[in-house]
């Protein structure tokens, strides 16, 4: 399958302002959230917006296929660390390499800033997926793990 990777262009008038919107809200919808990961939403909303403000330093990034945006991940620069928000690869997409592709993509770009590590909380759904890439495990939630990438 044919896959282009490109960075979200967000402000108010971007078509790929929406195709986020939709694979966050699929993603919300998927994967059960606690009231404390719709905060997060909130927040990832609000971002949206209001993209401009300094205090938001989350990137998108889009997965393209020919029929469109297949997946999307998010990740914001902390201090010393990246924080994979969210990935979604759209359910008849999966399977075929794609989200491996975005994740590998984000490890690329914080090894190129020089970040320590890549850190995430993964529903227990997702977890063989993140550890085949060797995330390694940490705190354990009732249905989520933070799991960490050492760059
Ligand atoms: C988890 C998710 C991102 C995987 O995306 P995908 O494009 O289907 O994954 P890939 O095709 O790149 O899979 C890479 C490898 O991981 C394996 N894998 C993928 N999802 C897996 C799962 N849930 N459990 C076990 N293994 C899994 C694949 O079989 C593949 O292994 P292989 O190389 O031996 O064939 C996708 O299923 C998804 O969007 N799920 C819902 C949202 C979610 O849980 N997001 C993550 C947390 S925010």
């Amino acid at each position: 399958m044919d896959i282009k990777l490109r960075m979200a262009t967000i402000h108010p008038e971007s078509r790929d302002l929406i195709a986020v919107a939709n694979c966050e809200f699929e993603l919300a919808r998927e994967i059960s959230i606690d009231p404390e990961f719709k905060g997060i939403l909130a927040e990832r909303m609000n971002h949206f917006f209001y993209p401009n403000r300094k205090e938001h330093r989350t990137k998108q990034i889009l997965a393209e296929v020919s029929r469109g945006v297949a997946c999307y991940a998010a990740y914001s620069f902390l201090d010393n660390n990246v924080h994979l928000d969210s990935l979604y690869v759209k359910k008849c997409f999966r399977g075929f390499g794609i989200g491996e592709k975005l994740v590998y993509d984000v490890i690329e770009r914080a090894r190129q800033i020089e970040f320590d590590e890549i850190f995430l909380i993964s529903p227990k759904s997702a977890l063989p997926f993140y550890r085949k890439m060797g995330f390694v495990g940490g705190q354990v939630f009732e249905n989520a793990q933070e799991l960490v990438f050492p760059l």
